[in-house]
C-alpha cells in the first residue's frame, strides 16, 4: 500500500457523571480533549523531553487563570531564574506575567528561606514548608514544581520513593492544583523516577516525533487524567506567537 497522509480524530468525550471543579488549562482545543479541564486539586506529572515547552505550557495556564479567573499561583523554578522565565513568558504572548498573579519563586529566593530554616532540615521539608507558609499567606491555587529532578539534585534522599510519597501527600493537603514538572532523557519510555507517574493524579507527555524525513512536530498527551474521560490520542500542540492550541495529529501510515 503506497503511505498515505491521514488525520487522526479528535475524540472528545464528555466528562463521567460526577461534579468536578474543572480548572482549565486555556489551550484551544485541550480543555475539550481533556474532557472539560483538569481536576482541581489534582497533581500532574508533566513529563517531557528538554525543550518541549513544560515550562511555556504550566505558565500560560496560570497566565490565563488569573488573567480570567483571578486564580492565585506560585511557580517554584529550582533551576531556570525569575528573569529568564520573565523574558521567555514575554516572547510566548505572556506580557505581563510580572503584574498578574502568577507568582515566582526561584532558587535565589529558596536559598533565602533556606538561610533561615535549620540546617537538619532536608530540602523537601524546606520546600514544603516554604509552599505551605506562601499558600497561607497568599492564597494560591495552582503550584508548580520546576523540576522534579532539580529537587533530587538538591536533596541527597535515603529513600526517594517513600519521601516522594510524603512530600506529595503533604502538598495535597494544600488542596492546591499542582504541577510537577519531570525531565524525560531523550530516548527514555519512564516518565518519572521513583513512581511520582503512580502517584500523580494525571500525566502529560510532551515529546518531539519526527514526521517524515525533516519534519519535527510537538506532541501532547494526556495518558491519564483521574475522574475523567479523557481523550488518550496525542495532539499536535503548537504555539502562533499570542496563544497555545491543539491540533490534530499528521503523521504518515504505511
Ligand atoms: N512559537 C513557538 N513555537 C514553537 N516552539 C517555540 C515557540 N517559541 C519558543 N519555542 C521553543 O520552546 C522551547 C522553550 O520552551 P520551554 O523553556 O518552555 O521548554 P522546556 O520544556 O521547559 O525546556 P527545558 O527542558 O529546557 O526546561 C524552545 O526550544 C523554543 O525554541
Ligand atoms: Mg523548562
Amino acid at each position: 500500500m503506497t503511505p498515505s497522509l491521514y488525520n487522526e480524530d479528535l475524540v472528545v468525550r464528555p466528562t463521567m457523571d460526577i461534579e468536578v471543579p474543572l480548572l482549565q488549562t486555556y489551550v484551544d482545543g485541550l480543555d475539550r480533549a481533556l474532557g472539560g479541564g483538569i481536576p482541581r486539586g489534582s497533581t500532574v506529572l508533566v513529563a517531557g523531553t528538554p525543550g518541549t515547552m513544560k515550562t511555556s505550557l504550566i505558565l500560560w495556564m496560570m497566565h490565563e487563570n488569573a488573567r480570567l479567573n483571578g486564580v492565585k499561583s506560585l511557580y517554584v523554578s529550582l533551576e531556570q531564574d525569575m528573569d529568564s522565565l520573565k523574558a521567555g513568558a514575554a516572547r510566548m504572548g505572556m506580557k505581563n506575567l510580572h503584574e498578574s498573579s502568577v507568582y515566582i519563586l526561584d532558587m535565589g529566593q529558596l536559598r533565602r528561606g533556606l538561610a533561615r530554616s535549620e540546617s537538619s532540615k532536608d530540602w523537601f521539608t524546606i520546600l514544603y514548608e516554604i509552599i505551605k507558609e506562601a499558600v497561607s499567606a497568599s492564597g494560591y491555587g495552582v503550584l508548580a514544581l520546576d523540576s522534579l529532578e532539580a529537587l533530587y539534585a538538591l536533596s541527597e534522599i535515603k529513600t526517594p520513593r517513600r519521601e516522594m510519597f510524603h512530600f506529595l501527600s503533604s502538598i495535597k493537603e494544600l488542596g492546591l492544583t499542582t504541577f510537577l514538572i519531570a525531565e524525560q532523557p531523550f530516548g527514555s519510555t519512564r516518565l518519572a523516577q521513583w513512581g511520582e507517574d503512580f502517584l500523580a493524579d494525571g500525566i502529560l507527555n510532551l515529546r518531539q516525533v519526527e514526521v517524515g524525513e525533516t519534519d519535527v512536530q510537538l506532541r501532547l498527551r494526556c495518558i491519564k487524567m483521574r475522574w475523567m474521560n479523557h481523550d488518550h490520542n496525542a495532539l499536535a500542540l503548537n504555539h502562533d506567537g499570542q496563544k497555545f492550541f491543539v491540533t490534530h495529529v499528521i503523521s504518515k501510515k504505511k
